[in-house]
């Protein structure tokens, strides 16, 4: 069986994307953010979620980069879907929504993968409650972009390309 070569080193990466074939992003958002525009939108904004993975595709094609969202309210949803984007994607954008300050799990599956992972939130936690000034993955992400609101997803799409193209610059 052809092997294609891999986007290797950037977090370790063995089993990352492809180096050939367009770009691949997989957006992941975690529990309620399925109610975003509707819950609490003094502090996450009016921006449906529909929308922003609207936005974050069309983008995706003005960056030639194909991008694949998902939203899940389960830990074991965001475990599976993680799980299943071995091999198959250069970089995953990660809202782990509250899970973020609590799950191992998730942590667990992107170590497991080996997948470059920027964390995203809409809001900036650091001016929140103190529980939610940990995270579980903070440490093992290659990158931390929060308190743009919806346009923290945009900005973090934008750093997946560059990333992802220097990661395949160097397992060329
Ligand atoms: C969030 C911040 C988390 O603390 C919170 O539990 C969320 C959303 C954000 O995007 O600002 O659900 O991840």
């Amino acid at each position: 069986m052809a092997m294609r070569p891999k986007a290797r080193d950037m977090a370790g990466g063995a089993e990352s994307g492809g180096a050939s074939g367009p770009i691949v992003v997989l957006v992941v958002h975690g529990p309620n953010l399925n109610l975003l525009g509707v819950r609490e939108p003094e502090i996450y904004g009016r921006t449906r979620l529909a929308d922003i993975d609207k936005e974050l595709k069309q983008l995706g094609r003005e960056l030639e980069m194909k991008v694949e969202t998902f939203q899940s309210n389960s830990e074991g949803g965001i475990v599976d879907r993680i799980q299943k984007a071995r091999g198959k994607c250069d970089v995953l954008i990660l809202n782990p929504g509250s899970y973020t300050h609590t799950s191992i799990a998730i942590r667990d599956a992107i170590q497991a993968v080996s997948i470059p992972v920027i964390e995203v939130h809409l809001s900036n936690v650091y001016r929140r409650e103190a529980f939610r000034h940990h995270s579980t993955i903070a440490d093992i992400a290659h990158g931390r972009i929060m308190g743009f609101g919806a346009e923290s997803y945009s900005l973090a799409l934008r750093a997946a390309r560059t990333m992802a193209e220097e990661s395949r610059r160097r397992s060329a």
